[in-house]
């Protein structure tokens, strides 16, 4: 299994420790940035003795050495700054993605392609485009972790462990996401026998904001310990063929009556990629607000100017 990750930057960096680490294949780290991919595929090489872990990675900055992939993350692209939304990288990083794709269709045209470059279902939607991909291959890492977002601050209020709380998030990976708390479990159990209404609220806006948050802390780039894990749980269920549920941007053609967009919606994982496309029973609350956020992307979209 050859995984090539395309950016080697704070998540690029952390999704091949984590791989590597779990013995997910043989990994190649590309990064434009020359030595940059180099030196960290160098230093992941040296913890291996530690780790007693025996896996490959190479790093480089020759795109070419992504051919033939059978998995291909994409971390490349600009972070957002403090203030600054996800929509305001649209067109910088469309153009990263672009080249990016080209040369993926080039090179490896029988990959499964993982999206993570932000604003994450509109470049999800490019990849789709310009590599002529099927659907099930093309694949965007968002609503896996405001899931475990959600999961997490719940378990901080509740102190519960986040393992035990099984949440979904579905829509757009931005301010239009939509934490459901109607299919929000602990063990079995209704999230509302736990939470007031007025909790349940304050946690669905702060699991919306948790990534500003974060980017506001650092001042300079993004969160990438919970992202390389949310893109890490998403590859291993396809080389595993787990066949989990996971929340993942993918196309839509029909299902919630909704087509041709890239949104986050709960997907059975495994060989090949994107296996089923899961309808939930929304309220008639939760669908509206789902189709905004459909809508929204698909005005975005247009907004792309490459
Ligand atoms: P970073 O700045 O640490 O790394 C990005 C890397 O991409 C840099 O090393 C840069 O040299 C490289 N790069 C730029 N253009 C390239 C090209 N054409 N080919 C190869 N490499 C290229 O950024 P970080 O924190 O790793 O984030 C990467 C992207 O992922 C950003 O767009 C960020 O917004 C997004 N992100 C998305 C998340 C999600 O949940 N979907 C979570 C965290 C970050």
């Amino acid at each position: 299994m050859k995984i090539s990750i395309i950016g080697a930057g704070n998540v690029g960096g952390l999704t091949a420790m984590r791989l590597a680490g779990e013995g997910m294949g043989e990994i190649f780290l590309v990064d434009i940035a020359k030595g940059l991919a180099g030196a960290k595929s160098l230093d992941l090489e040296d913890a291996s003795a530690l780790l007693k872990y025996n896996y490959k990675i190479k790093g480089t900055d020759d795109i070419n050495e992504i051919k033939d992939s059978d998995i291909i993350v994409i971390t490349a692209g600009l972070t957002r700054k403090p203030g600054m939304s996800r929509l305001d990288l649209l067109n910088k990083n469309a153009q990263i993605i672009k080249d990016i794709c080209l040369n993926i269709k080039r090179l490896a045209p029988e990959s499964i392609l993982i999206m993570v470059a932000n604003p994450l279902d509109l470049m999800t939607r490019l990849a789709l485009k310009v590599t002529g991909f099927k659907p099930d291959k093309v694949i965007g890492m968002g609503a896996t972790l405001d899931a475990a977002r959600f999961a997490n601050l719940i378990s901080k209020e509740l102190n519960i462990p986040p393992g035990d709380i099984e949440t979904i998030v579905i829509g757009c990976h931005g301010e239009g996401m939509l934490p459901l708390p109607g299919f929000t479990k602990i063990k079995g159990i209704a999230l509302d026998e736990f939470l007031k209404e007025q909790n349940i609220q304050n946690l669905i806006q702060k699991t919306i904001g948790r990534g500003a948050e974060i980017v506001s802390l650092l001042g300079s780039g993004s969160a990438s310990f919970a992202p390389s894990a949310a893109v890490t749980e998403i590859i291993r269920a396809i080389i595993k063929n787990e066949k989990r549920i996971l929340g993942v941007s993918a196309y839509l053609n029909g299902e919630y009556g909704i087509k041709d967009v890239c949104i986050g919606v709960p997907c059975r994982l495994g060989k090949g990629g994107v296996q089923q496309v899961v309808e939930l029973d929304l309220s008639k609350q939760e669908k509206e607000a789902f189709l905004k956020s459909a809508n929204d992307l698909k005005e975005q979209y247009k907004n792309i100017t490459i």
